[in-house]
Protein backbone atom coordinates (compact mmCIF):
# COMPACT_ATOMS: atom_id res chain seq x y z
CA UNK A 1 0.00 0.00 0.00
CA UNK A 2 1.69 3.42 -0.82
CA UNK A 3 1.98 6.21 1.67
CA UNK A 4 3.05 9.67 1.72
CA UNK A 5 4.58 10.92 4.97
CA UNK A 6 5.93 14.85 5.53
CA UNK A 7 7.20 15.32 2.08
CA UNK A 8 8.05 11.55 1.02
CA UNK A 9 6.19 8.85 -0.98
CA UNK A 10 6.96 5.40 0.77
CA UNK A 11 5.37 2.30 1.53
CA UNK A 12 3.28 1.92 4.37
CA UNK A 13 5.75 -0.67 6.08
CA UNK A 14 8.50 1.86 5.68
CA UNK A 15 6.35 4.75 7.08
CA UNK A 16 7.93 5.59 10.49
CA UNK A 17 5.44 8.30 13.21
CA UNK A 18 6.97 9.14 16.45
CA UNK A 19 5.11 7.47 19.42
CA UNK A 20 4.86 11.52 20.88
CA UNK A 21 2.67 12.47 17.46
CA UNK A 22 -0.45 14.49 18.57
CA UNK A 23 -2.82 12.12 16.54
CA UNK A 24 -1.26 8.82 18.44
CA UNK A 25 -1.40 10.10 22.34
CA UNK A 26 -4.73 12.46 22.09
CA UNK A 27 -6.36 11.77 18.93
CA UNK A 28 -5.33 15.80 18.23
CA UNK A 29 -5.91 15.64 14.43
CA UNK A 30 -8.22 15.81 11.31
CA UNK A 31 -8.83 13.63 8.60
CA UNK A 32 -10.32 13.30 4.81
CA UNK A 33 -11.69 10.26 3.10
CA UNK A 34 -11.32 10.66 -0.98
CA UNK A 35 -12.61 7.82 -3.32
CA UNK A 36 -11.04 8.35 -6.61
CA UNK A 37 -13.29 6.98 -9.58
CA UNK A 38 -11.58 6.02 -13.36
CA UNK A 39 -9.05 7.84 -11.67
CA UNK A 40 -10.29 10.87 -10.90
CA UNK A 41 -10.82 12.32 -7.29
CA UNK A 42 -14.17 12.52 -6.51
CA UNK A 43 -15.36 16.12 -5.28
CA UNK A 44 -11.72 17.05 -5.08
CA UNK A 45 -11.85 20.37 -4.34
CA UNK A 46 -14.75 20.23 -1.39
CA UNK A 47 -13.03 17.45 0.16
CA UNK A 48 -9.77 19.73 0.23
CA UNK A 49 -11.76 22.41 1.53
CA UNK A 50 -13.49 20.75 4.04
CA UNK A 51 -9.86 19.77 5.37
CA UNK A 52 -9.33 23.35 5.45
CA UNK A 53 -11.84 23.97 7.57
CA UNK A 54 -11.46 21.03 10.12
CA UNK A 55 -8.16 22.39 10.44
CA UNK A 56 -9.13 25.98 11.28
CA UNK A 57 -11.78 24.44 13.71
CA UNK A 58 -9.43 22.57 15.18
CA UNK A 59 -6.89 25.25 15.38
CA UNK A 60 -4.35 23.41 13.35
CA UNK A 61 -2.15 25.41 10.69
CA UNK A 62 -2.84 24.21 7.22
CA UNK A 63 0.80 23.44 6.46
CA UNK A 64 0.38 23.01 2.98
CA UNK A 65 -0.89 25.48 -0.03
CA UNK A 66 -3.31 24.17 -2.38
CA UNK A 67 -0.75 23.00 -4.70
CA UNK A 68 1.01 20.97 -2.62
CA UNK A 69 -2.12 18.84 -1.45
CA UNK A 70 -3.02 18.26 -5.06
CA UNK A 71 0.37 16.61 -5.44
CA UNK A 72 -0.11 14.34 -2.58
CA UNK A 73 -3.33 13.34 -4.16
CA UNK A 74 -2.22 13.21 -7.57
CA UNK A 75 1.31 11.36 -6.48
CA UNK A 76 -0.62 8.62 -4.48
CA UNK A 77 -3.16 8.36 -7.35
CA UNK A 78 -0.63 7.76 -9.66
CA UNK A 79 1.70 4.85 -7.78
CA UNK A 80 -1.58 3.08 -6.16
CA UNK A 81 -1.57 0.71 -9.49
CA UNK A 82 -5.18 0.95 -8.57
CA UNK A 83 -8.06 2.43 -11.23
CA UNK A 84 -10.60 3.23 -7.93
CA UNK A 85 -8.30 3.25 -5.06
CA UNK A 86 -9.69 5.72 -2.08
CA UNK A 87 -7.39 8.32 -0.55
CA UNK A 88 -6.38 8.98 2.95
CA UNK A 89 -5.18 12.41 4.32
CA UNK A 90 -4.55 12.87 7.44
CA UNK A 91 -2.94 16.19 9.50
CA UNK A 92 -2.20 16.20 13.46
CA UNK A 93 -1.25 18.77 15.75
CA UNK A 94 2.83 17.70 14.71
CA UNK A 95 4.87 15.54 17.29
CA UNK A 96 5.68 17.22 21.07
CA UNK A 97 6.26 16.66 24.76
CA UNK A 98 2.97 15.41 26.14
CA UNK A 99 1.35 18.12 27.45
CA UNK A 100 -2.49 19.05 26.77
CA UNK A 101 -1.87 22.32 25.52
CA UNK A 102 1.69 22.86 23.33
CA UNK A 103 3.46 25.67 22.01
CA UNK A 104 1.83 26.56 18.89
CA UNK A 105 5.14 26.22 16.26
CA UNK A 106 5.26 22.28 16.13
CA UNK A 107 4.82 21.23 12.46
CA UNK A 108 1.48 19.55 11.90
CA UNK A 109 2.23 15.91 10.91
CA UNK A 110 1.01 14.95 7.57
CA UNK A 111 0.21 11.30 6.87
CA UNK A 112 -1.48 10.11 3.30
CA UNK A 113 -2.46 6.72 2.08
CA UNK A 114 -4.06 4.68 -0.65
CA UNK A 115 -6.74 1.97 0.24
CA UNK A 116 -8.80 -0.42 -1.67
CA UNK A 117 -12.37 0.68 -2.73
CA UNK A 118 -14.42 -1.21 -0.18
CA UNK A 119 -17.51 -3.75 -1.18
CA UNK A 120 -20.40 -2.75 -2.92
CA UNK A 121 -23.41 -2.27 -0.83
CA UNK A 122 -25.91 -2.34 -3.49
CA UNK A 123 -27.63 -5.28 -2.01
CA UNK A 124 -28.93 -2.65 0.89
CA UNK A 125 -27.61 -2.62 5.10
CA UNK A 126 -29.27 -3.87 8.10
CA UNK A 127 -28.94 -0.34 10.51
CA UNK A 128 -29.69 -0.33 14.04
CA UNK A 129 -30.80 3.23 15.59
CA UNK A 130 -28.40 4.53 18.81
CA UNK A 131 -28.02 7.20 21.54
CA UNK A 132 -25.70 9.59 19.87
CA UNK A 133 -22.79 9.41 22.57
CA UNK A 134 -20.59 12.03 20.82
CA UNK A 135 -19.18 15.38 20.96
CA UNK A 136 -20.71 18.37 20.40
CA UNK A 137 -18.87 19.37 17.72
CA UNK A 138 -19.20 16.59 14.90
CA UNK A 139 -18.67 19.42 11.68
CA UNK A 140 -14.89 18.91 12.61
CA UNK A 141 -13.92 15.60 11.04
CA UNK A 142 -11.28 14.50 14.17
CA UNK A 143 -9.31 11.45 13.63
CA UNK A 144 -10.87 11.27 17.82
CA UNK A 145 -13.40 8.19 16.62
CA UNK A 146 -13.82 6.22 19.87
CA UNK A 147 -17.34 6.89 20.16
CA UNK A 148 -17.78 6.14 16.83
CA UNK A 149 -15.56 3.06 16.42
CA UNK A 150 -17.88 1.61 19.99
CA UNK A 151 -21.43 2.57 18.23
CA UNK A 152 -20.28 0.47 14.79
CA UNK A 153 -19.40 -2.07 17.04
CA UNK A 154 -22.83 -2.05 18.66
CA UNK A 155 -23.99 -2.33 15.19
CA UNK A 156 -22.09 -5.31 14.00
CA UNK A 157 -23.35 -7.04 17.37
CA UNK A 158 -26.75 -6.74 16.35
CA UNK A 159 -25.69 -7.99 12.49
CA UNK A 160 -25.91 -4.43 11.44
CA UNK A 161 -23.38 -2.56 9.43
CA UNK A 162 -24.46 0.92 10.71
CA UNK A 163 -25.57 2.64 13.75
CA UNK A 164 -28.04 5.64 12.84
CA UNK A 165 -27.51 8.32 16.14
CA UNK A 166 -30.16 10.13 17.33
CA UNK A 167 -30.35 13.26 19.88
CA UNK A 168 -33.13 14.28 21.22
CA UNK A 169 -35.22 11.31 19.46
CA UNK A 170 -33.94 13.09 16.08
CA UNK A 171 -31.65 11.79 13.88
CA UNK A 172 -28.28 13.63 13.52
CA UNK A 173 -26.39 10.78 11.28
CA UNK A 174 -24.78 7.31 10.77
CA UNK A 175 -21.46 6.55 12.53
CA UNK A 176 -19.76 7.21 9.34
CA UNK A 177 -21.82 8.74 6.97
CA UNK A 178 -25.03 10.93 6.75
CA UNK A 179 -28.71 9.80 6.81
CA UNK A 180 -31.68 10.16 3.98
CA UNK A 181 -34.97 9.26 4.25
CA UNK A 182 -37.42 8.87 1.81
CA UNK A 183 -41.72 9.31 2.03
CA UNK A 184 -43.91 10.14 -0.53
CA UNK A 185 -41.44 10.58 -2.92
CA UNK A 186 -40.20 13.41 -1.42
CA UNK A 187 -36.44 12.84 0.35
CA UNK A 188 -35.20 14.75 3.89
CA UNK A 189 -32.24 14.60 5.12
CA UNK A 190 -31.02 16.50 8.78
CA UNK A 191 -29.90 20.17 8.55
CA UNK A 192 -26.07 21.03 8.69
CA UNK A 193 -24.76 21.93 11.97
CA UNK A 194 -22.34 20.63 15.06
CA UNK A 195 -24.57 17.58 15.40
CA UNK A 196 -23.14 16.27 12.05
CA UNK A 197 -20.31 16.00 9.70
CA UNK A 198 -21.12 18.40 6.14
CA UNK A 199 -21.02 14.99 3.64
CA UNK A 200 -19.34 15.12 0.75
CA UNK A 201 -21.70 12.74 -0.86
CA UNK A 202 -24.93 14.94 0.95
CA UNK A 203 -23.86 17.59 -0.92
CA UNK A 204 -24.09 15.55 -3.94
CA UNK A 205 -27.43 14.06 -3.71
CA UNK A 206 -28.80 17.27 -2.47
CA UNK A 207 -27.69 18.89 -5.91
CA UNK A 208 -28.80 15.70 -7.73
CA UNK A 209 -32.19 16.16 -6.52
CA UNK A 210 -32.72 19.86 -7.02
CA UNK A 211 -31.38 18.54 -10.70
CA UNK A 212 -34.18 15.74 -10.89
CA UNK A 213 -37.04 17.74 -9.68
CA UNK A 214 -37.50 15.49 -6.74
CA UNK A 215 -37.76 18.03 -3.60
CA UNK A 216 -35.28 17.47 -0.67
CA UNK A 217 -35.73 19.35 2.60
CA UNK A 218 -32.81 19.76 5.01
CA UNK A 219 -35.00 19.60 8.10
CA UNK A 220 -35.15 17.93 11.39
CA UNK A 221 -36.37 14.13 11.08
CA UNK A 222 -37.70 12.17 14.25
CA UNK A 223 -37.34 8.95 14.78
CA UNK A 224 -40.30 8.05 14.44
CA UNK A 225 -39.97 9.79 10.80
CA UNK A 226 -37.19 7.21 10.34
CA UNK A 227 -39.15 4.44 11.21
CA UNK A 228 -41.91 4.90 8.87
CA UNK A 229 -39.66 5.63 6.22
CA UNK A 230 -40.40 4.45 2.87
CA UNK A 231 -36.31 4.47 1.93
CA UNK A 232 -33.47 5.25 3.91
CA UNK A 233 -30.17 6.11 2.59
CA UNK A 234 -27.09 5.95 4.16
CA UNK A 235 -24.43 8.41 2.28
CA UNK A 236 -20.23 8.52 2.26
CA UNK A 237 -17.47 9.11 0.04
CA UNK A 238 -16.37 5.42 0.40
CA UNK A 239 -19.75 3.87 -0.27
CA UNK A 240 -22.01 6.38 -2.32
CA UNK A 241 -25.54 6.15 -1.28
CA UNK A 242 -26.23 2.94 0.25
CA UNK A 243 -29.98 1.80 0.61
CA UNK A 244 -31.00 0.34 4.34
CA UNK A 245 -33.35 -2.93 3.85
CA UNK A 246 -33.87 -3.35 7.99
CA UNK A 247 -34.18 -0.72 10.56
CA UNK A 248 -33.97 -2.21 13.93
CA UNK A 249 -34.90 -5.65 12.71
CA UNK A 250 -38.05 -4.33 11.07
CA UNK A 251 -37.70 -4.12 7.14
CA UNK A 252 -37.32 -0.48 5.56
CA UNK A 253 -40.33 -0.23 2.94
CA UNK A 254 -40.63 -3.46 0.78
CA UNK A 255 -37.31 -4.43 2.59
CA UNK A 256 -35.37 -3.88 -0.95
CA UNK A 257 -33.44 -1.10 -2.16
CA UNK A 258 -36.02 1.56 -3.38
CA UNK A 259 -36.90 2.76 -6.77
CA UNK A 260 -36.01 5.40 -5.35
CA UNK A 261 -32.46 5.09 -4.55
CA UNK A 262 -31.62 3.22 -7.89
CA UNK A 263 -32.42 6.74 -9.73
CA UNK A 264 -29.83 8.49 -7.58
CA UNK A 265 -26.87 5.50 -7.24
CA UNK A 266 -27.33 5.10 -10.94
CA UNK A 267 -25.82 8.25 -12.45
CA UNK A 268 -23.47 9.46 -8.90
CA UNK A 269 -20.56 8.23 -11.25
CA UNK A 270 -21.68 11.34 -13.42
CA UNK A 271 -21.23 13.93 -10.56
CA UNK A 272 -17.46 13.78 -9.70
CA UNK A 273 -16.56 17.61 -10.36
N1 LIG B 1 -16.79 8.85 6.84
N2 LIG B 1 -20.62 11.46 8.86
C1 LIG B 1 -19.57 10.81 9.43
C2 LIG B 1 -19.51 10.74 10.92
C3 LIG B 1 -18.58 10.23 8.62
O1 LIG B 1 -17.54 9.61 9.19
C4 LIG B 1 -18.71 10.30 7.21
C5 LIG B 1 -17.69 9.72 6.29
C6 LIG B 1 -19.82 10.97 6.66
C7 LIG B 1 -20.02 11.11 5.18
O2 LIG B 1 -19.21 12.12 4.63
P1 LIG B 1 -18.65 12.04 3.13
O3 LIG B 1 -19.80 11.86 2.23
O4 LIG B 1 -17.95 13.31 2.92
O5 LIG B 1 -17.71 10.84 3.10
C8 LIG B 1 -20.74 11.55 7.52
C9 LIG B 1 -15.63 8.42 6.08
C10 LIG B 1 -15.94 7.77 4.80
C11 LIG B 1 -14.71 7.62 6.98
O6 LIG B 1 -14.55 8.03 8.12
O7 LIG B 1 -14.11 6.63 6.54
Amino acid sequence: MTAYHDGRFLEIEDCCISPLDRGFLFGDGVYEVMPVWGGRPFRYQAHINRLARSLERAEIKDPYPPERWREVVDGLIERSGLPSPVIYLQVTRGVAPREHVIDDDAAPTVFAMTMPPPNDAAAGVAAITAEDTRWSRCDIKSVSLLPNVLLRRRARDYRAWEAILLRDNCVAEGAASNVFIAAGGVLATPPEGPQLLSGITRGVVIEMAAVCGVGCEQRTVTAAELAAADEIWLTSSTRGIVPVITLDGNRVGAGEPGPLWKRFSDCLADWCE
